[in-house]
């Protein structure tokens, strides 16, 4: 298999602690995926400037894109392209961070372009998502908003196959590394994910 062949994997990590659980999970996923022999691009959203969608509506009149400058550009070409896409997130508040939130909410034109009943997705393939959760707490629906959320986007996205692996009662930074199972459980969802249609 060529490198042009290889299924491509946007890994977007959403916690605003770094090395914590969230970034466990997820390298451990990108582990899995490389295994599998794709190509991932990992964006790690504390490191991005990406401001709120300020509803100017410049996306929904004219060309369908956004006019706001900023690193969300970096994501638009990812976003529409990767065969497979792992978003992993702590639970804040029972839903995503804001920094997850904002990226969603810039999706905006995308939801424009869908809505219009244009092809958003310019994957070869149908495309697959893993969304890889983690909570301090364990209260009942913890992931119930953040699944919303991410459904919502899904949509806009043209996901077709949607992944979730979620653990509760994991608080501490690197609490993750404590649990029997997740890491490994992780990696194999990374793998499973890249591998999804080809095996
Ligand atoms: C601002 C904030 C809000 C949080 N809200 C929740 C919550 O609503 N429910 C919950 O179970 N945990 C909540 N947590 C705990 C985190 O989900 C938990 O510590 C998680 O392991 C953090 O993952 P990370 O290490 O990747 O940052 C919150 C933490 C912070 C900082």
């Amino acid at each position: 298999m060529t490198d042009a062949d290889a299924i491509r994997v946007l890994a977007i990590a959403c916690s605003p602690r770094e090395a914590g659980n969230t970034d466990a999970l997820l390298d451990a996923a990108i582990a899995g995926a490389t295994e599998a022999g794709a190509r991932v691009e990992h964006f790690v959203l504390r490191e991005m400037s990406i401001s709120p969608c300020a509803a100017c509506g410049a996306c929904a009149s004219g060309s369908g894109r956004c006019i706001v400058e900023d690193d969300m550009r970096r994501l638009y070409e990812p976003l529409v392209r990767a065969g497979r896409i792992i978003i992993a997130s702590p639970v804040y508040f029972m839903c995503l961070p804001a920094q997850a939130k904002a990226m969603v909410d810039r999706c905006q034109p995308l939801w424009v372009r869908r809505n219009r009943g244009e092809d958003v997705s310019e994957a070869r393939h149908p495309r697959a998502a893993l969304y890889l959760g983690v909570g301090g707490g364990d209260l009942p629906h913890l992931f119930d908003a953040s699944r919303t959320v991410l459904n919502s986007w899904y949509w806009t996205l043209q996901v077709f196959e949607r992944r979730e692996l979620s653990f509760a009662g994991v608080d501490a930074r690197g609490a993750i590394a404590q649990h029997p199972s997740a890491l490994a459980d992780a990696r194999e969802a990374g793998r499973s994910l890249a591998a999804w249609g080809r095996e």
